[in-house]
């Protein structure tokens, strides 16, 4: 052999040893977000996927974490006496050939913006549905998000074990009101007090669901469509139905491709219980089968993919004072391309400068260890010294900037007031660290007298998160004096667009943060008529994402 051939050690083994290692572990992981109306079973449904990949070793751990995490938790003091969570973090855990990041959510509706943004760093969702409800309020709108970005769609309708609406009703709804195709991928025999299980529509078994004692865990037990025992195990009009109406799917429904799935076109559907345990395993199994590895992304040096061998990835979410021992501030980064390492020194687009990220972690939720190592796919924490902000960008090499993270409608408003002139100071750093992190959106009046913010929330627990870190963190206490709007929507053509049609009637016209003029209804009737009014006018329910603009501070 001649000295020609390729070299595998030094640098250039080096090298070639790291790009086999990303390609592996792009390869490897699955990442998504659960989107569900509170009380459909997240938390049970994130839980018993934990148990599977081993992440935590008994039912309850989540709950019991929460409650932790209660005493632990300082401005979250307003959690504990809500009881309610608002922190959102990661969940990563091997579960076979794969490893899997769960990003969590925030369970309390009012802060979906939060849950909007984590939406960006997300791959594919599963939507949760009480089979009971159907669709929910939370759910269509989160859909909405996920439509945007074109994330493929999972849906899990749990509760089968209690009385809920008819499958094909339930089908029926997600592809009529969401105009998404459906697949069920299992279907069910029964409901309530005579589920019996369900048929894997694509291996024509039979999976049966045999109770436990009082909500325990039930038991599957698998069989072909065939086999004698089917008959005598389940009622025979109950299977009779549940073939028939797969008869009815197999002769009307879409076929599943993947490529439908990946578009966002089509959504696998699952019926199970998650408090059971029954139908969770054979999901995940699916799910992994299915669902879209870490891929290319838009950036503004076109499609970064994955492979590439220089890192990159941008923030999608900032929290502050998440361990009140060490009032710290995070930022959560999802890896796009390249491998992260501990320490690297990376470019921050934005500013320009260079940034030795240092202290990263892994974060399951409160509990956190240093990574040394992240792939694409994954999200870490960032120490945030007040550098970062929502939708910037971290890369080596080339410049690369990711598309900005949109600001989502806002539905509640008011007015900011500091009646306190002395704590002017931490009022002011306390509005701008707050908006910069996300935790509320700013808008500012047109007239330059009116110098106060008015913050705009999706939900009113934002604002008393605000007012309550205001307080602590800041030191200034403030009143808040609601406006009676309840739509926003970003003129597209900016200011020059304004003035064409002139005076606008029943609508406030202010700024928002970076200085882009927005219109402020009080309810949808008004907007409509406007719209009826000057249909040249284009208007938008999320904000176009800006990049390269410093935003306005107070
Ligand atoms: P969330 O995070 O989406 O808000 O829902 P969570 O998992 O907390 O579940 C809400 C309630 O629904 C819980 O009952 C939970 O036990 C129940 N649940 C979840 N999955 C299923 C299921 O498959 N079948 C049935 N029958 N119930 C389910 P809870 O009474 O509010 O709480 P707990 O006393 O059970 O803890």
């Amino acid at each position: 052999m001649g000295s020609s051939g390729t070299s595998t050690t030094g640098p250039a083994g080096d090298a070639l040893a790291q790009a086999q290692a990303q390609a592996t572990a792009v390869a490897r992981r699955r990442n998504f977000a659960i989107i569900s109306h509170p009380d459909a079973g997240k938390t049970t449904l994130t839980e018993k996927l934990l148990l599977y990949g081993g992440a935590i070793q008994q039912a309850g751990a989540v709950r019991a974490r929460g409650h932790q995490r209660r005493v632990t938790s300082d401005w979250m003091e307003l959690e504990k006496q809500r009881g309610i969570s608002i922190t959102s973090t990661v969940l990563q855990f091997d579960y076979g050939a794969h490893t899997i990041n769960l990003l969590d959510t925030p369970g309390h509706q009012d802060f979906s913006e939060d849950t909007y943004r984590t939406l960006a760093a997300a791959d594919n969702a599963v939507m949760l549905e009480d089979a009971a409800k159907g669709l929910e309020p939370q759910t269509r709108k989160l859909f909405e998000v996920c439509r945007l970005r074109h994330i493929p769609l999972f849906t899990f309708v749990n509760k089968m074990d209690r009385p809920g609406r008819g499958p094909l009703e339930l089908v029926d709804e997600i592809e009529q009101e969401l105009g998404l195709l459906c697949w069920p991928v299992n279907w069910p025999i029964g409901s309530g007090d005579q589920f019996r299980g369900v048929i894997d529509r694509r291996r024509r078994q039979a999976i049966l669901f045999q109770r436990g004692e009082r909500g325990r865990q039930a038991r599957e037990l698998e069989m072909d469509l065939k086999d004698p025992r089917l008959r005598q195990l389940v009622e025979a009009d109950l299977l009779q139905q549940a073939l028939e109406e797969l008869e009815l799917l197999d002769g009307a429904g879409a076929d599943l491709t993947l490529e439908a799935i990946h578009h966002g076109q089509l959504t696998p559907v699952f019926f199970g219980s998650a408090m059971t345990n029954f139908g969770v395993h054979p999901f995940l199994k699916t799910f992994l089968k299915l669902a879209l590895p870490p891929m290319a992304r838009t950036s503004s040096a076109g499609q970064i993919d994955p492979l590439r061998s220089q890192f990159s990835g941008f923030i999608f979410k900032l929290q502050a004072n998440m361990d009140p021992r060490h009032r710290d501030r995070v930022a959560f980064l999802r890896v796009c391309s390249g491998t992260f390492q501990r320490d690297m020194v990376a470019h921050h687009a934005r500013s320009g400068k260079a940034i030795r990220l240092s202290r990263p972690q892994k974060l399951f939720g409160q509990d956190r260890s240093v990574v040394d190592r992240a792939y694409p796919g994954d999200v870490i924490g960032l120490n945030n010294p007040g550098v970062f902000a929502i939708g910037d960008t971290l890369y080596q090499g080339q410049k690369v900037e990711y598309e900005g993270i949109p600001c989502f409608s806002p539905e509640i408003f008011s007015w900011l007031h500091n009646p306190n002139p002395s704590a002017f100071k931490g009022f002011r750093k306390g509005v701008n660290a707050l908006r910069e992190e996300g935790a509320v959106q700013v808008l500012y009046d047109t007239d330059p007298s009116k110098r106060d913010p008015i913050l705009a929330a999706v939900g009113q627990l934002q604002l008393e998160v605000v007012q309550h870190r205001l307080e602590h963190d800041y030191g200034a206490s403030t009143r808040l004096e609601p406006l009676r709007f309840t739509t926003a929507r970003w003129v597209t053509g900016g200011w020059p667009a304004l003035e064409a049609p002139g005076r606008l009637f029943n609508c406030k016209t202010v700024r928002d943060s970076w200085n882009r003029p927005v219109l402020l209804f009080k309810n949808s009737w008004n907007l409509q008529q406007l719209q009826g009014d000057h249909p040249e006018l284009a208007l938008a329910a999320v904000a176009p994402v800006v990049s390269g603009m410093e935003p306005i501070t107070l």
